[in-house]
């Protein structure tokens, strides 16, 4: 598919676009293009271009207003020291993207279709990708549906895939000081067959009165729970979960298996290859908050920590429900924490080796 190219006749001014990679904050601000492709039932994808960024404009009738079928994905482009720009595992994001497809009956997007207009939409930006140490350019691809039907019994039969950019400092704007974490007894976020392991905005709708509730207890983030026993950790906030066993002389990971109700993330992806490399097993399996808060109290467990693009790796420090609260380490993030999130960056941003071939060069 030949993408029309259509530059914005009124780019961000240089000194403008400066201050803002200069303070980018997180998801405020977009580069000057984006990119659109659109799809229909028996043509498949096309009328693929490169826009200025703008408004889109929506026929109210359309089906995403109503029945939300939506996806998205997260990833980031990196500037390297030498200038060379990257992006992480693009083709796994692409591949996830499809999986979410398959579960909410909309169509797949050829991965190389996905990469191209990744690459199409960061070369034109490529001034948007911050020289700050620790910064990127976030990039968000997502695909709804455009079909002008209230009827609920199929799915729509069109579809637009767009992709915007958004330079990004750190996702904390405290830095990394490990994160309290809320046990909600209220709220779960993913049910067995439903849509847990799909990235659709309807996940996120239905986590904000969990978040807001950890928010009223003093936390910064929620803990999901299963939503059959409301025992066994999931996910916290929009991160997976790994918990360090450092106790002994032999350090080993756990993070909760993907069970169907997990967000597969490409970063606890990354980990299960990294953490082995640097002599840390890590195990897929199960945790429950008692096993949890046991192992924090016996010392078993010496560090938690979230994982995922925005933020990278995120310490947890400190839990808290209802009728429990503890502690983890001593509010420094952990040892093992930052290895792992020094070695993560260290090949994403070009100083360490990339033996897996994850960066992808634009
Ligand atoms: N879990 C949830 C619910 C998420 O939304 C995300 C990120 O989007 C992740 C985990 C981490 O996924 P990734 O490492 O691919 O960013
Ligand atoms: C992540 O990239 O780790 C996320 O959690 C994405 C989030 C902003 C939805």
């Amino acid at each position: 598919l030949d993408f029309e190219i259509s530059r914005s006749e009124r780019p961000t001014p240089a000194a403008e676009r400066e201050a803002v990679l200069a303070d980018p904050g997180w998801g405020q601000h977009f580069t000057d293009h984006m990119v659109t492709i659109r799809y229909a039932a028996g043509k498949g994808w096309y009328d693929a271009r490169l826009e200025p960024y703008g408004p889109i404009p929506m026929d109210p009738a359309s089906q995403v207003f109503h029945y939300s079928q939506e996806l998205f994905e997260g990833l980031k482009a990196y500037r390297q020291a030498d200038g060379t720009i990257v992006t992480f595992r693009p083709y796994a994001n692409a591949a996830r993207m499809n999986r979410s497809a398959r579960r909410m009956a909309m169509p797949e997007i050829p991965e190389q279709l996905f990469v191209d207009a990744l690459e199409l939409l960061v070369g034109t930006d490529r001034e948007w990708v911050p020289t700050t140490d620790g910064y990127s350019l976030y990039l968000r691809p997502f695909m709804f549906a455009t079909t002008r039907a209230l009827g609920v019994n199929q799915p729509a039969d069109e579809y637009m895939f767009v992709v915007i950019a958004s330079p990004s400092g750190n996702y904390y704007a405290r830095g990394i000081r490990p994160v309290s974490v809320w046990l909600s007894r209220d709220y779960t976020r993913a049910a067995p067959g439903g849509t847990g392991e799909a990235k659709t905005g309807g996940n996120y709708a239905a986590s904000f009165a969990g978040q807001a509730q950890a928010v009223r207890n003093g936390c910064d983030q929620v803990v999901w729970l299963d939503a059959v026993e409301h025992r066994w950790v999931e996910e916290v906030g929009s991160m997976n979960l790994f918990f360090v066993y450092g106790a002994g002389d032999r350090p080993r990971l756990l993070t909760p298996a993907l069970t169907g109700t997990l967000l597969p993330g490409i970063t606890r992806d990354s980990m299960l290859k990294l953490a082995p490399d640097l002599g840390l097993p890590v195990e897929e399996g199960k945790i429950s908050v008692d096993e949890w808060q046991a192992g924090c109290a016996s010392g078993e467990i010496t560090e938690v920590f979230g994982c995922g693009t925005a933020a990278v790796i995120s310490p947890v420090g400190q839990v808290k429900g209802p009728d429990r609260e503890w502690s983890i380490g001593d509010g420094e993030p952990g040892e093992i924490s930052m290895r792992l999130r020094e070695e993560l960056i260290g090949i994403q941003y070009g100083a360490r080796p990339d033996p897996y071939g994850w960066v992808h060069k634009i």
